[in-house]
C-alpha cells in the first residue's frame, strides 16, 4: 500500500477533522465505483464522497473494506437522498446507508438538497442531529444550501452544519456563499471542482498549466486548495486519480490565482438548488 497523500486536514465545528482533498464517485457505475475507490485509496486519498443517490454505496463500502485500511484511516461522507427527508424515512435510509457502506458510523452525513418548496428541511435537519447525537454520524452538514436555507436551519435549531457542499469551480466561484459559510464557521466543499471536465480546455487554465509544467486538472485542484476549500475530484482512470492527488508540491502564485478568479461567470454545470424538488 502506498503512503497516504499528505492532504491537509481541516477542522470542522465540533472538532472533527476532514482531509481537504477527497475523492468523488458521482456517475461511477457499480464496477467503476469499486475499482476507482480502490485506486484512490492505493494512490493515497483518505476521504471518499458518496451518496445514496449515486447507487454505489455498497461498492464504495466493499472497496474500503477490501483496502485493508483501518476504519479510522478513511473519512467517509454520504448524503440523504431527496425522497427520504421525512423523519421516519430519513432514519430508515440512514440505517441502510450504514449497512451498505459496511460501517457503524460515517464521518460526515449531509442533506443532499434542501428542496425548500416541497420539504420541511428544518425537520430533516433536526433528524440529522439525532444521527450525530447517537454517534452514527461523527459530523452532520448540508449540500446545496444557500444563505436562506442555512439561516432557516440555524435560526430554528441553533445548530450550524459542519460543512456545506456546493458546486464550485473557476466558472462558478461562489464567493458570497463561501464568505457566508466562513463567517459562520461552516467549512465549504466544492463539488464538480473540475466543472465535470468542461474546464480542462479553458485557455487561461491550460496556459497556467503550461507555465507550471502541471496538468490543467492539477492547476484547478490547487485553486480550490489555496482558497481553503475541501475538494473532491472524481475520475475512473487510475492515472488521473493519482495525478489529481499529486498537488502538494507546487503553488499557484497570487497572479495565477487572480487570473483564475477572473474566469468566474456564474456558470453552473449542475442543477440550481431552486430547481431540485420532489416531483
Ligand atoms: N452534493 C452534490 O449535489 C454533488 C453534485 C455533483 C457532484 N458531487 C460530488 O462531487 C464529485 C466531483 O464532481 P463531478 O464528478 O460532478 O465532477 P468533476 O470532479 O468536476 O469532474 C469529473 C470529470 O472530469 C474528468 N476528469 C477527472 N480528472 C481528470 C483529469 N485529470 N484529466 C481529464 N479529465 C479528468 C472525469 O472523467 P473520467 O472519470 O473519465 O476520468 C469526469 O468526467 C462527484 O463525483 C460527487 O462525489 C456532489
Amino acid at each position: 500500500m502506498s503512503s497516504a497523500v499528505p492532504s491537509p486536514l481541516i477542522e470542522m465545528a465540533g472538532g472533527v477533522l476532514i482531509p481537504q482533498l477527497g475523492f468523488g464517485t458521482y456517475k461511477a457505475t457499480s464496477s467503476e465505483a469499486y475499482s476507482s475507490v480502490r485506486a484512490a485509496l492505493d494512490a493515497g486519498y483518505r476521504h471518499i464522497d458518496t451518496a445514496e443517490m449515486y447507487g454505489n454505496e455498497p461498492d464504495v463500502g466493499r472497496a474500503i473494506a477490501d483496502s485493508g485500511l483501518a476504519r479510522d484511516e478513511v473519512f467517509i461522507t454520504s448524503k440523504l437522498n431527496n425522497p427520504f427527508h421525512e423523519p421516519a424515512a430519513a432514519r430508515r435510509s440512514f440505517a441502510q446507508t450504514l449497512e451498505d457502506l459496511q460501517v457503524e458510523a460515517v464521518d460526515l452525513f449531509l442533506i443532499h438538497w434542501p428542496m425548500a418548496k416541497t420539504t420541511d428541511y428544518v425537520a430533516t435537519w433536526r433528524t440529522m442531529l439525532e444521527f450525530q447525537a447517537d454517534g452514527r454520524a461523527r459530523a452532520v452538514g448540508v449540500s446545496n444550501f444557500e444563505q436562506k436555507h442555512l439561516r432557516a436551519i440555524i435560526d430554528a435549531t441553533g445548530v450550524k452544519p459542519a460543512l456545506n457542499q456546493i458546486e464550485i469551480h473557476p466558472y462558478l466561484a461562489q464567493r458570497e456563499l463561501v464568505d457566508f459559510d466562513t463567517e459562520l464557521g461552516i467549512v465549504t466543499a466544492s463539488w464538480s471542482p473540475l466543472g465535470r471536465g468542461a474546464l480542462l480546455t479553458d485557455p487561461v487554465l491550460t496556459s497556467i498549466a503550461d507555465e507550471l509544467g502541471r496538468s490543467t486538472a492539477q492547476v484547478i485542484i490547487r485553486w480550490h486548495l489555496q482558497r481553503g476549500l475541501v475538494v473532491i475530484p472524481k475520475s475512473v482512470h487510475p492515472e488521473r486519480i493519482a495525478s489529481n492527488a499529486d498537488v502538494f508540491d507546487f503553488e499557484l502564485s497570487d497572479d495565477q490565482m487572480a487570473r483564475i478568479n477572473s474566469l468566474d461567470r456564474g456558470q453552473r454545470t449542475g442543477s440550481s438548488p431552486d430547481n431540485v424538488e420532489l416531483a
